[in-house]
């Protein structure tokens, strides 16, 4: 396998050196920030938000949304050790100031928590997880009455195509309604290299 297809096959769960390195690929490439930049937007936390966000990866969508939740508070739960510790430098203040949290583990082992979530995000994380809907359900239990989700994904497998996107927009507003979540829509956006889709529901 070339270093590249090895770097790649460490997006699900980014571990060594290797996993340092797609971690440092996923926070500095330009089409990352701009779909986190348009998944936050559509999000739409408020300054007293209590966010989730699952897979978070290097961390930064949690530092632009930290700005936007000034009062509230971000928990992020992601499996990768290496993950956890770049989001962590990437977040250091506001960790220490116990407005973000970053817990180390799978999806379907999730913390409880005192307090529900009224709004959870994913970015190209939920395509690895092995029971979406049973970790769907419970993240349901985890949020507020008519709390949103936003599950974004932008296929990148060699060769991905916008139908990828629409797919996989299908797809996820099927397990989406399947655990419960209402009022499903799917947002499309056109990027370079190939096209975005954020699937919306509430609870
Ligand atoms: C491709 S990266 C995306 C990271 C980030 N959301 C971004 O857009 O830059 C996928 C992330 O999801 C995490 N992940 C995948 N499946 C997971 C699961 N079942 N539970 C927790 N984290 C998971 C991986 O460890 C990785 O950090």
């Amino acid at each position: 396998m070339g270093i590249w297809n090895r770097i790649a096959a460490q997006f699900g769960r980014p571990e060594g050196i290797l996993g340092g390195i797609a971690g440092r690929i996923m926070a500095s490439r330009k089409s990352n920030i701009e779909r986190i930049d348009w998944a936050v937007g559509i999000l739409g936390p408020g300054p007293d938000s209590r966010v989730l966000e699952t897979g978070f990866g290097p961390g930064v969508a949690i530092e632009r949304m930290s700005g936007t939740v000034p009062r509230g508070f971000i928990c992020g739960i992601d499996h990768s050790g290496v993950m956890v510790r770049q989001a962590t430098k990437r977040n250091r203040t506001a960790v220490e100031s116990g407005r973000v949290r970053l817990v180390l583990g799978p999806v379907s082992d999730m913390p409880d928590f005192d307090e529900p979530f009224d709004r959870v995000l994913d970015i190209n994380s939920f395509q690895f997880w092995e029971d979406p809907v049973r970790d769907l359900c419970r993240i349901r239990r985890v949020m507020t009455k008519g709390g949103l989700i936003a599950l974004v994904h932008q296929p990148r497998k060699p060769g991905a195509t916008d139908e990828d996107a629409a797919a996989a927009g299908m797809e996820f507003s099927r397990m989406l309604e399947e655990a419960g979540f209402r009022d499903v829509g799917v947002h499309f956006r056109n990027m370079k290299p190939v096209s975005a889709v954020c699937v919306t529901g509430k609870n």
